[in-house]
């Protein structure tokens, strides 16, 4: 049984010369749910492409399942579902929910070796776990952002990745589309998988999240939420005051300058 997904070890980042990431060492482990947190411009989006090898660090080693991203990147691809932030999707071309979520099969087949008939079952299958089954022959263009970001992680599902990787799945949808996708994700880890998640909605982490980085440029703090989730840690990453306060039972983060 593996124990970690990702390993980052003293990893840098930069965009000719500028920074994203600056010596970052981490140990995400295995069939955990693992968010990550930070302002804008944090480098959230950059660790996660770094994982999947769509970025290059200047220094530093990156494993996914034990394993060297530079030199096994079609491998480790074909482990992980991708759902990236705000997908960029020519929605002139009338491509319907089907077609999308069919899209999550190339790279992982030949698709000259696969039936028609098993690409629609794996297609239905994907559907069906993000509640989606009757929108199959659905133009894209005609659902609601939080509808379709659910068929985008049907097609991150669709190829049985090991690990899932969400770059801010929540922004500018519904709270019910919302609902619905953290309860596939949880589900997905209770079969086995890794979820890791960037998001900037920090109350809901509290309840769902195994496992918590915070990220400015370099990692602030990563651990298992009860021993990250503190008033101090979060001050450093927003630069700002910040309290937990309890209502009705639950933990709430106040961010903010009290006297403003
Ligand atoms: N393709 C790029 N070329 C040059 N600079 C980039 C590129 N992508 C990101 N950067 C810079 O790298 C830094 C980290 O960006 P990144 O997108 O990883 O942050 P983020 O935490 O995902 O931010 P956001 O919350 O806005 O999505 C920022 O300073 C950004 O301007
Ligand atoms: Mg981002």
């Amino acid at each position: 049984m593996m124990k970690y997904a990702v390993e980052f070890d003293k990893v840098t980042v930069a965009y000719e010369d500028r920074i994203a990431l600056l010596d970052v060492s981490f140990k995400i482990p295995c069939n955990k749910f693992t968010c990550i947190l930070g302002p804008n411009g944090a480098g959230k989006t950059t660790l996660l492409k770094t994982v999947l090898g769509l970025v290059e660090p200047v220094t530093g080693s990156v494993k996914v399942f034990g394993k060297e991203v530079a030199t096994h990147k079609s491998e480790i691809r074909k482990l992980i579902g991708y759902v990236p932030q705000k997908d960029v999707m020519d929605l002139s071309i009338p491509v319907t929910v089907k077609d999308v979520v069919s899209m999550g099969l190339y790279g992982r087949y030949s698709l000259m070796l696969i039936s028609r008939r098993k690409i629609m079952e794996k297609v239905s299958k994907a559907l069906k776990i993000v509640g989606l089954s009757n929108l199959l022959e659905t133009p894209f263009s005609h659902l609601s952002g939080g509808q379709q970001q659910r068929v985008l992680i049907a097609r991150a599902l669709v190829k049985s990745p090991r690990m899932l990787i969400l770059d801010e799945p929540f922004s500018g949808i519904d709270v019910a589309s919302r609902d619905v996708i953290i309860k596939v994700l949880k589900e997905f880890v209770d079969k086995g998988g890794t979820v890791i998640m960037s998001t900037h909605d920090i109350n809901p982490v509290l309840d769902y999240a195994d496992y918590i980085m915070l990220l400015n440029k370099s990692v602030i703090t990563f651990g298992p939420k009860e021993e990250v989730m503190n008033e101090e840690s979060l001050s450093r990453l927003y630069g700002l005051k910040t309290r937990f306060i309890s209502l009705n039972g639950r933990k709430y983060v106040f961010i903010g300058d009290e006297s403003a």
